[in-house]
């Protein structure tokens, strides 16, 4: 049993292999909650004694002591205007004016397996795999009913939430905030991590003590955006890689999103994540129901990589669909970075044959083929090929490619339209766009509403004609702006503020139609790179482009903020020409394969600028990534030192532990450097490894061989490993060790 109820005082426990979560009916029917954390087989609510607080105000109800307050007590989904001056959970407005939730429970439930919800990204479970708690709260005042939903994954540490709110009286409400959730850390001193950004330079890891009154990590983009990733980690202050107590918060969505959290006069924490309030309601008539998104919430009390392992399990097994396709893609080589807009059928042909040399399988064309779009300010929308470009259309090239042995693969951007297009022409009013105001243009477009049936129906019916012409295996779906002007010609007045979370519906329903019909191509995600790398797309999209910067080095900090959350085969990584586009830096090609290696792994580049030797060299590369894949892919990743060392280390366990692979790249290279020492994680320390595969790249020097070929695991956990001295600009290392 994953969940307990417990008449006595009248908790429910959920509990995983490693982690308890703690409520309890408590008086007036306020479902306060007890404690999150390693299991202590006990019920917690002795933690919490009356407090009579100043300025903290008490029920009305209870006339025997001024111990309870709803402003002192953790809660499990906090109400608005009521006693509790914390963060809300829950905000609205009646039709009379009555703002504010005051939520008693009415009632609960155990159900088998995991819940659903209709419309939304969200993990899902085995039947026996998960269990579900649902608790009924109402609010008298308004009629509102909030229905939380647990999702408790026992073996994988993980328990998602959901609030499912339903308008049960006779008149109308408006939602003015519905969190996902809200989690109450009554006791500790807390760190909150999070991670900013910007385009080309995203997921930049930030650790800081929880302060008194708010901090947030928040988009109000439209998009989960390149500028706060939705995923946030509270942690013990003194937690480490490899120690203490982690909870990870993941928002499975896409759109403008906010995790607040605030430090209380008492020393107590509270975190609410879920869609952004920001310019958000919704209008709920009598009958009529609001799913929020699900929160993933992880706990490790083995510190950041414990909770990363258990994160990555988690989304791989229980949220991607579709992520085997990724154990038979073939490297692949987009255009973007070797032609940008001057694609045409000579030039991809030339590609594809430059890419079978460096060991790729498949080429993917991106932006440029269609319409008269020889530059981003045009033909957005118009998705037919241009055939000047393309004669034979993206058939012919598929024949063609066919014949080199190279699979095919598309790019394309269906959510936004060019003003110079003939879709923009025919329907003007499908863009979002405030009346009266011309509309603020991102890369010279505008954004399609597609929270409106029909503009939904026309992307599926085009985009699915597209699918079956080209027969392309892989898609990279873009989307190139942040979404402002937020206003749909389809909705009344009352419901503009639905706008922005019913584009995020009708995007998930596209999503999910395609895959489902195109079972056998794999789509990847993109948002000029990392503007929409969140939990949401990867319900659909087994991998997403991490950044438009491809240097390897910038990439280093990028894709180790990525990997707190998100698994290493949801990382897409390529490599790209030196000196790199988008900051000029050189760096070896040897670097290149080893960072890119940390994700997808393909090229974007242009193979006829390379030399016989490069070609030999990313051919190994590709053969030995190909051998690692499923090691680097669905193994255990461990960071191995901290963003401000002179290098960067990262090792990839087989989850079965036959290898593991290290990797390390040079960042600052010192004159009479200290031993560069490591200590390996993840080994068996009862076994021997042998070095299988030991190979440096970018050297300015010749690094001395290892003076051993077998290590004992112990030795490698606990004495650790030296390596010789690189010198030069990035240089890099691999090591392959195989379990003997
Ligand atoms: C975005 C993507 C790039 C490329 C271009 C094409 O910026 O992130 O990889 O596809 O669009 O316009």
């Amino acid at each position: 049993m994953a969940i307990e109820y417990r008449a006595e005082r009248r908790t429910l426990t959920l509990l995983t292999d490693g982690s308890a979560y703690q409520m309890q009916l408590g008086a007036l029917g306020y479902l306060l909650h007890l404690y999150y954390g390693p299991r202590c087989g006990d019920d917690l609510d002795y933690l919490h004694l009356p407090r009579d607080c100043g300025f903290s105000p008490n029920p009305h109800e209870l006339t025997e002591g001024r111990g309870f307050s709803l402003d002192t007590l953790p809660q499990e989904y906090s109400g608005s205007n009521g006693a509790d001056f914390r963060l809300p959970s829950v905000a609205l407005e009646t039709a009379a004016g009555v703002v504010g939730a005051d939520l008693h429970v009415k009632s609960w439930e155990i159900r088998p397996g995991k819940y659903a919800l209709a419309g939304l990204p969200a993990s899902f479970a085995a039947e026996d795999e998960a269990e579900t708690l649902a608790v009924t709260l109402s609010d008298e005042a308004s009629g509102l009913e909030v229905e939380l939903l647990y999702g408790v994954f026992p073996a994988r540490d993980v328990i998602t939430r959901a609030a499912r709110i339903r308008n049960a009286g006779s008149e109308r409400v408006t939602l003015r905030k519905a969190a996902s959730a809200c989690l109450d850390l009554p006791f500790g001193r807390w760190d909150f991590i999070s991670f900013h950004g910007r385009h080309a330079m995203e997921r930049q890891l930030e650790r800081a003590p929880v302060r008194y009154g708010l901090q947030s990590a928040a988009s109000r983009r439209g998009t989960s955006s390149h500028h706060n990733d939705p995923f946030t980690i509270l942690c013990a202050h003194d937690a480490t890689e490899d120690h203490g107590a982690c909870y990870g918060l993941m928002p499975v969505y896409s759109g403008s999103h906010r995790t607040d959290v605030e430090l209380d006069q008492g020393g107590s924490v509270r975190a609410v994540a879920g869609i952004n309030p920001d310019g958000f309601s919704w209008r709920l008539l009598p009958g009529e129901a609001f799913e929020t998104p699900e929160l993933i919430l992880a706990f490790s009390d083995e510190g950041l990589t414990g909770l990363s392992h258990r994160l990555h399990r988690f989304l791989r097994r229980n949220l991607i669909r579709g992520g085997e396709k990724q154990k038979r893609l073939p490297v692949l080589l987009n255009s973007w970075e070797a032609c940008y807009f001057g694609v045409d059928e000579a030039r991809m042909l030339a590609l594809a044959r430059g890419a079978k040399e460096l060991g790729a399988g498949m080429l993917v064309l991106d932006d440029g083929w269609f319409a008269n779009r020889f530059d981003d300010r045009r033909a957005l929308g118009d998705w037919t090929v241009n055939r000047e470009k393309f004669p034979g259309g993206l058939a012919g090239l598929h024949a063609k490619l066919e014949q080199e042995g190279m699979a095919f693969g598309l790019w394309v951007e269906p959510e936004m339209v060019s003003e110079d297009s003939a879709l923009f022409r025919a329907h003007p009013d499908w863009a979002l766009r405030v009346p009266g105001r011309p509309p603020a243009l991102g890369r010279d477009q505008l954004v399609l509403d597609l929270g409106r049936e029909e503009v939904a129906e026309y992307l599926h019916e085009t985009l699915a004609a597209l699918l079956r012409e080209s027969g392309v295996c892989y898609v990279k779906w873009d989307m190139n702006r942040s979404i402002c002007d937020v206003y749909s010609a389809a909705l009344p007045p009352e419901r503009q503020g639905e706008a922005a979370h019913r584009y995020m519906l009708g995007l998930y329903r596209l999503l999910d139609r395609l895959t489902g019909e195109f079972p056998e191509v794999l789509f990847e995600g993109c948002s000029g790179g990392g503007g929409r790398f969140d939990a949401g797309i990867l319900a659909w999209c087994p991998q997403i482009w991490l950044s438009d910067d491809t240097d390897p080095i910038a990439r280093l900090s990028i894709q180790q903020g990525a990997s707190y959350g998100y698994p290493v085969a949801a990382v897409g990584a390529h490599v790209s020409a030196s000196p790199n586009h988008q900051t000029g830096r050189t760096t070896p090609l040897g670097t290149r394969c080893t960072v890119a290696m940390a994700g997808s792994f393909g090229f974007e580049l242009d193979p006829a600028s390379l030399s016989e030797a490069e070609k030999a060299e990313l051919c190994s590369q590709t053969a030995f990534f190909l051998r690692c894949r499923e090691t680097i892919h669905n193994g255990l990743f461990y960071r191995l030192c901290a963003e401000d060392e002179a290098f960067t280390a990262w090792q990839f366990v087989a989850e079965d532990g036959h290898e593991a692979l290290l990797t390390l790249v040079l960042k600052n290279p010192e004159a009479n450097p200290a031993p560069l020492h490591l200590r390996l994680k993840g080994l068996d320390p009862a076994a021997r490894y042998r070095l299988s595969d030991c190979a440096f790249f970018g050297c300015r020097n010749t690094p001395a061989a290892l003076p051993r070929a077998e290590y004992s695991g112990a030795a490698l956990l606990h004495a650790g490993l030296t390596l010789p001295q690189l010198l030069g600009d990035y240089p890099s290392a691999r090591l392959l060790f195989e379990k003997l």
